[in-house]
This record gives structure tokens, C-alpha cells and sequence, in this order.
């Protein structure tokens, strides 16, 4: 089943549990937790403390996104009840199959991002050990930005290399998501698809979560 994963980075901070209740009220089944951290990607958002914050006042997953260098460092903040992914960036990483290893050591499924010019390739190595690979449509750092088309041709690459070697991969879409591209990325091979702006700066929050969801079902 394809799944909607809002991500809080564009919602209003100033009421995030209502936004919160909002999107799990309207069905979507995850919440994408975007962490920045100025340094690996040019844009400060928030932290674990804002992302426990919300712990008991919702039962959707967290699908946590580690904008951030030394992920390895701050891995157990994330791990929580309500964690179900933690991703880290291939480029961030200098030792990517550790790092996995670690994010599932506590219990947490592993998931690697890749920005827009990182090619697929850089998993050969590791492919069989991933839960869950992060096809970047935007250059990470902001919300609001434009759908880069050569990612649809990664998702087709990874959906081939999905079916040969880990039929349980989950392949998850972030950037630039709207109602005219979403069909298109699911399409393609997506089953986990974050989309920011179109959700949260939509004139009925609810209402544009379930147009998505029609889209993608
Ligand atoms: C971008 C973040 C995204 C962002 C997507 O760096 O990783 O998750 O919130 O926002 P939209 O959907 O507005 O492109
Ligand atoms: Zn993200």
C-alpha cells in the first residue's frame, strides 16, 4: 500500500499537535521529521526535543530524515516508540554500512538518501541491507522547491534493482511533490511519498491530504 508521509518542516510550528491531528485525522499514515542542521545542508530546521514533543499525541509513525553530519552521534534522540525510519544521507556518511548497522541496532528500520547528482550506485555494496532508500527530487535544505525530473529515472532504476535483490525495499520519494506529479512517482515505484508545502500551505489541510491520497491509491 502507498503511503503519505507530510512533512512538519512546513507546517506552522506555533500548532504543531493540531496540525498534526489535522493530517492523521485526514488519513495519512507517516510523519517525515526533516532534521538540518546548517552544515550539510545550508538551512537550520529543528531537533529531536521538537520531534518528542509530539510523543503521545500521535500514533502515526515518525520518518525521521537526518539533514545532518556525524549522524551517527545523535541516532538513540531519534530512536523513539513512535520511530519507524531513520535515513541518513550516503553523502554524509564515510561509513555508510556502520551507520545502517547502527540504526538498526536499536530496533529502528535503516533507510539511505540520496541527493539529486549522488547516483544509485553508491548502494551496490549495501543494497541488500537497506529497509529503505530516499530518492532526493530537490536538493535538500528547504521546502517549497521544484520537482527535478531525473529522479523519476532513479526511481525506475531502483525499482529494477528492488526486484532482483530486495523485493522488501521501500522506495521513498522528497521534493516537489504536488498533485500533478504524485501519480507519476508512485508510478514509478514509490511507495512512501513525503510531500511538505502541498500539504501544509493548502488552503484545507485536510481536504488536500485526502486528494493525495485518492491520487496514489
Ligand atoms: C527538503 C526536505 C523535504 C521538504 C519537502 O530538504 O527534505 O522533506 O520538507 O518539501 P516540499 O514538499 O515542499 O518540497
Ligand atoms: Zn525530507
Amino acid at each position: 500500500m502507498n503511503r503519505l508521509a507530510p512533512s512538519l518542516l512546513s507546517a506552522d510550528f506555533s500548532k504543531l499537535e493540531e496540525q498534526v491531528a489535522l493530517i492523521e485525522r485526514a488519513g495519512a499514515q507517516v510523519i517525515h521529521v526533516d532534521v538540518m542542521d546548517g552544515h550539510f545542508v545550508p538551512n537550520i530546521s529543528f531537533g529531536a526535543a521538537v520531534m518528542k514533543s509530539l510523543l503521545g499525541k500521535t500514533k502515526l509513525p515518525f520518518d525521521v530524515h537526518l539533514m545532518i553530519e556525524n549522524p551517527d552521534q545523535y541516532l538513540e534522540d531519534f530512536a523513539t516508540e513512535n520511530t519507524e525510519y531513520i535515513t541518513v544521507h550516503a553523502e554524509a556518511c564515510t561509513h555508510l554500512h556502520r551507520t545502517v548497522q547502527h540504526i538498526k541496532s536499536l530496533g529502528i528500520k535503516a533507510g539511505v538518501s540520496l541527493n539529486p547528482a549522488t547516483p544509485v550506485s553508491v548502494l551496490e555494496a549495501i543494497f541488500e541491507e537497506l529497509d529503505l532508500v530516499l530518492v532526493m527530487s530537490v536538493n535538500p535544505g528547504f521546502g517549497g522547491q521544484s520537482f527535478i525530473p531525473s529522479a523519476l529515472d532513479k526511481i525506475k532504476a531502483l525499482h529494477e534493482l528492488k526486484a532482483q535483490r530486495n523485493p522488501n525495499l521501500v522506495i521513498e520519494v522528497d521534493g516537489g511533490i504536488t498533485l500533478e506529479n504524485i501519480k507519476s512517482v508512485t508510478e514509478a515505484g514509490v511507495e512512501l511519498v513525503v510531500a511538505g508545502s502541498t500539504v501544509f500551505c493548502a488552503p484545507n489541510i485536510e481536504t488536500r491530504v485526502k486528494e493525495m491520497l485518492e491520487l496514489i491509491k
